[in-house]
């Protein structure tokens, strides 16, 4: 659109004005906002980008690969672009923690500590950039309700570790759908523009108690298939949130004349306006159905499958 196309052209000019010959680093997420602003610094500074990717095995199936594919040397942005690969050190720290406070605290203090290893490596920047967006500007400075429900890794201050004169947040002025928009004229994939809300812990905390690459892997698995199925059933653009989450249960069933005792799978799908409140989605029951039964064949270790009915609150959208 016009108005987008006039605020892409107008923050690359004041990038560039503001940068100078500067150097600029990123920690890229793979969300739509750090995206966008990864793809907009990359206009308008090219090579004085550096973007951290740390694919800390949580991520959701193939998303380490999909970020790769658009910000790595052979995707369309001009950046430096680093992807670090700490799934097993994630997998490591998280081995034996059930508590959620607990996995979530592991989670983003590891993030901390990778980061901070490659901003050493790099060295001292100019410019620490991030993907803040005008409802975080506002969230924040309220306290941001979910902020103190659940401890949100993502939000809040500025990193401390690493060695930078300058923020610099070039989505601060825009609402999410704006972002998308800016995402879209800057030749971001549509997947990506149009990615879900996934939280900073990933699946670690759709994943009740313990997390194991195992128990990562059926997640992943199931999660996969029930986007598959809700985009083929037209309901991808109209459903608030939806996901899968692995249950800590096993429980009996019966796989041919063979006596299973495997993990339940939940289904999650909310509505919702401003994610504090959140009522389940009605998902016709025979995309419920042919969900369940492709869980059910295709991913190992799987015997059951539930569809969380319950609201936002007393229920949270996430599990932990
Ligand atoms: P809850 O589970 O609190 O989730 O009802 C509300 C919304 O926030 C997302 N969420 C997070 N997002 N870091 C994030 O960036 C987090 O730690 C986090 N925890 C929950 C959740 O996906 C939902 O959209």
């Amino acid at each position: 659109t016009w108005r987008m196309d006039s605020f892409v052209k107008e923050s690359i000019e004041e990038i560039r004005n503001k940068v100078g010959d500067g150097k600029v680093l990123l920690a890229l997420s793979g969300g739509v906002d750090s995206s966008v602003a990864a793809g907009l610094l990359s206009r308008a500074i090219g090579k004085q980008l550096t973007c951290v990717f740390v694919d800390h095995g949580l991520l959701r199936k193939d998303e380490g690969d999909e970020v790769e594919n658009v910000f790595g040397p052979n995707g369309q942005f001009d950046l430096n672009f680093i992807r670090v690969n700490a799934q097993q050190r994630y997998y490591d720290k998280l081995a034996g923690v059930t508590e959620p406070e607990q996995k979530r605290k592991i989670i983003g203090e590891e993030f901390i500590r990778v980061f901070e290893e490659e901003a050493k490596k790099i060295g001292a920047v100019d410019f620490l950039a991030q993907g803040t967006i005008y409802p975080d500007v506002v969230e924040s400075g309220l306290g941001g309700e979910s902020a103190v429900i659940k401890s949100h890794h993502n939000v809040g201050g500025l990193p401390d570790f690493v060695d930078f004169k300058e923020i610099i947040e070039p989505l601060r002025n825009l609402f999410k759908d704006e972002v998308r928009k800016a995402g879209l004229e800057l030749g971001i994939p549509e997947n990506l523009v149009f990615r879900q809300p996934f939280p900073g812990p990933g699946l670690g905390i759709r994943i009740i108690g313990e997390v194991t690459a195992e128990k990562v892997k059926i997640v992943q698995e199931a999660d996969a298939i029930y986007r598959e199925e809700i985009a083929n059933a037209g309901l991808d653009r109209s459903i608030g949130q939806y996901f899968a989450a692995l249950t800590n249960m096993r429980s009996v069933g019966v796989m041919g004349d063979e006596r299973t005792y495997d993990y339940a799978v939940a289904l999650r799908a909310v509505n919702t306006v401003d994610f504090m409140t959140a009522d389940s989605a009605e998902i016709p029951y025979d995309v419920l159905q042919k969900v369940m039964s492709r869980i059910i064949n295709e991913v190992k270790g799987v015997n059951r499958v539930f569809y969380d009915l319950t609201s936002k609150p007393p229920g949270t959208i996430e599990f932990e």
